[in-house]
């Protein structure tokens, strides 16, 4: 079928590349169902390895296991490049066949122990970048009763309960979210057969960059900046006149309040975050003043403004946000390599050749 060039979208707003059974957030923003379950629902009623369970195998129990033993050899600190190396090389370490040559389940257990050493990974990264030499003993880590007990008991040796519920509920908001940047790489390297730790360290690759992932890093210097100016008006004001985004606002798919901003923002409440107060303050300075420079379009809160806030909760470190966010992302990721496993078809659109027409080499003299 001839391509129509007409339809060009840069950044592919708007394509149906695929069709998916796990979730797509609706436009309008009035809710994010996993598998048709409404993510307020989930919230304090199961841990995020049930969620993983619901994603992946659309329901809670087994859910993701606990991570195996393995001592990832050459840590830097940097998560998320640690995860994404080290994922990359338990595909070799553990022999991991290709997804084309094994079944369902297999590849189903794979994206489960890869899944889980993700966040054992990233654990022992934060460790390394705060200047632990030893790994905490397994007898301690064993006592933690979630994922995220376990992850923080990992990382620092202890866990206080609000750090972990503030982590739970973070992974659990971010661990699907359809088709964006980081599932499709996803589902682009599962469709040529490619084995899990590839796909799953193409994903954690997109999540550098500020625009997907990253946000959370930068809106905890933006609230301490407004709470040394006293004056978040103003702030947004001069930040916007200098051409520069605020980040936690705006979203690709949603033009209303994204779901899990609110869901995150009363977990920020729940938990007394300081910062509660000149988060709330400079939202309402941005929203208005987005409303005002963009009458035409919706720029409202998105989940990593709240996000970040929740994380602060928990001591995170800015620079590990979107290591924590490749954690949550585990669930969605496995879940689409499965789905594009089973369509089994592979992941090849065509580009516009817009270049110089045909011209001999002796031209570039
Ligand atoms: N601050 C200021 N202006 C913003 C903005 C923000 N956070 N988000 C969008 N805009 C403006 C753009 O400058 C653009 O204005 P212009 O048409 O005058 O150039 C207009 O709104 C449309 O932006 P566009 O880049 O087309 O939107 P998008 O759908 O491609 O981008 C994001 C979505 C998320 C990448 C974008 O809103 C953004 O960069 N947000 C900040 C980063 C962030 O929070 N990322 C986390 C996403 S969950």
């Amino acid at each position: 079928m001839p391509v129509s060039t007409s339809d060009f979208k840069p950044g592919l707003e708007g394509v149906v590349a695929v069709e998916t059974e796990i979730a797509e957030p609706d436009r309008e923003g009035g809710a994010l169902r996993y598998r048709g379950v409404d993510i307020e629902e989930l919230v304090g009623r199961v841990r995020y390895e049930q969620v993983w369970g619901l994603l992946v195998d659309e329901r809670l129990e087994p859910g993701m296991p606990d991570p195996e033993p393995y001592e990832p050899p050459g840590l830097t600190g940097a998560a998320p490049a640690d995860a994404q190396a080290e994922i990359a090389r338990l595909s070799g370490v553990w022999g991991l066949r290709k997804l084309t040559e094994i079944s369902d389940e297999e590849a189903r257990d794979d994206l489960a122990r890869l899944s889980a050493q993700v966040m054992a990974i990233v654990a022992r990264s934060a460790r390394v970048a705060d200047g632990a030499e030893e790994p905490v003993p397994d007898e301690v880590v064993a006592a933690g009763a979630s994922a995220a007990e376990k992850f923080l008991l990992r990382w620092r040796g202890v866990a206080d309960p609000r750090h972990v519920t503030a982590i739970d509920t973070y992974w659990i908001c971010t661990a699907e979210h359809g088709l964006n940047a980081s599932t499709f790489t996803a589902r682009i390297a599962a469709s040529t057969g490619a084995d899990a730790g590839a796909a799953l360290s193409s994903a954690i690759g997109t999540l550098s960059g500020p625009l997907h992932g990253g946000a959370p890093a930068h809106v905890i210097p933006m609230i301490d900046e407004v709470a040394a100016m006293g004056d978040p008006e103003r702030y947004v004001v001069e930040l916007l006149d200098k051409g520069e985004r605020i980040m936690g606002f705006g979203h690709r798919v949603y033009r209303a309040e994204d779901p899990r901003a609110r869901l995150l923002r009363r977990t920020a409440e729940e938990l007394g975050s300081p910062r509660v107060e000149t988060a709330k303050a400079l939202e309402r300075a941005a929203l208005s003043e987005l409303s005002r420079r963009h009458p035409e379009r919706v720029l409202a809160t998105n989940v990593e403004y709240w996000a970040a806030v929740v994380l602060d909760v928990a001591e995170i470190p800015a620079a590990l946000t979107p290591a924590m966010f490749a954690c949550a992302r585990v669930a969605g990721w496995s879940a689409h390599i499965l789905e594009q496993k089973r369509v089994g078809r592979l992941i090849r659109p065509s580009a516009r050749y817009v270049g110089p027409g045909p011209r001999p080499l002796a031209s570039l003299a």
